[in-house]
């Protein structure tokens, strides 16, 4: 916070509807993309599919099943590094971001791994592809919990699926918007009610947000799934592995053994 009267520079709980949280967080994302790829590229891998900072990755855990010959969207693909072990791995992936920035690097690592995927830039709550398109769709971390209508996400996810496609997300765990978001004890205290929707947002001195996260909970996330006409399938909630000794913004070690940081939604449009 500065001290200047009109200056609204800061982090608060308000509401944000879908147009004002779609212009930050693509003005964020583009900002952050190089110093997000800085950050956490190496983990991240070239053409590696990790579901989140635990390190669980597809190659084990194949919640996605055979991937060979799908056709497979990525939603908030961001420099679409699952994309690219998709591809590898036999698929027919397209990686879609909001972020313009985020796929420019995806496009540069994918010329340097020689493993090159089709991306598209749009709205994960406006997909712009033909009902049925898709045999498969998968989000690590990617625009569910960015967005302020993530019901609108899954219907239009269930809308370019084929019947008897498959739909696995991954989200911050619903339990961690209680917790200060430190990979410290701090951030093994409750300090926010878990039944607060109210948007996290950062914002300029124009008081316009400049970053959003959204909340759902665990129910809200199954009714938004059924809600779309897809089934719940599973709920993965990845341990954290003993030898992770790496710490992602609030997703420490610490926490990781007391408290699930990763909710991952495998989910089924019926045949
Ligand atoms: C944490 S990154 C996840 C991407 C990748 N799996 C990773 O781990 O780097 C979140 C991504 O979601 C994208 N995103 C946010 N809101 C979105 C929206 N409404 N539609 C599509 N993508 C969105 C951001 O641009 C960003 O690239």
């Amino acid at each position: 916070m500065t001290d200047e009267p009109d200056d609204l520079t800061g982090v608060s709980r308000r509401p944000v509807g879908p147009g004002e949280s779609a212009r930050a967080q693509r003005s964020w994302w583009d900002a952050q993309a190089d110093a997000y790829l800085d950050e956490h590229g190496a983990f991240l891998g070239d053409a590696r599919f990790v579901w989140g900072p635990e390190g669980l990755s597809e190659a084990d855990a194949h919640l996605l099943g055979d991937v060979a010959g799908r056709r497979v969207l990525e939603v908030g693909a961001g420099a679409a590094q699952c994309a690219r072990w998709l591809l590898a791995a036999g698929a027919e992936p397209v990686a879609l971001d909001l972020s313009g920035a985020m796929l420019r690097r995806g496009h540069e690592l994918g010329v340097r791994a020689g493993l090159v995927v089709p991306l598209v830039q749009a709205d994960a709550a406006a997909l712009p592809f033909a009902a049925g398109s898709f045999d498969l769709a998968c989000s690590a971390y990617g625009a569910v919990p960015f967005v302020a209508d993530s019901a609108a996400v899954m219907r239009e996810v269930a809308r370019v699926l084929r019947p008897g496609g498959w739909w696995v997300f991954s989200v911050t765990h619903p339990l961690r918007w209680s917790f200060p978001d430190d990979p410290g004890e701090a951030g093994l205290v409750a300090t926010q009610p878990y039944f607060d929707r109210t948007p996290y947002v950062e914002q300029g001195p124009d008081g316009v947000a400049t970053y959003v996260e959204h909340h759902r909970t665990i129910g809200d996330r199954v009714r938004e799934v059924t809600g779309a006409g897809l089934q719940l399938l599973d709920l993965v909630e990845p341990e954290w592995p003993w030898d992770n000794t790496r710490t992602w913004g609030g997703w420490s070690p610490l926490r990781g053994r007391v408290v699930p940081g990763t909710a991952i939604f495998v989910c089924g449009k019926p045949a």
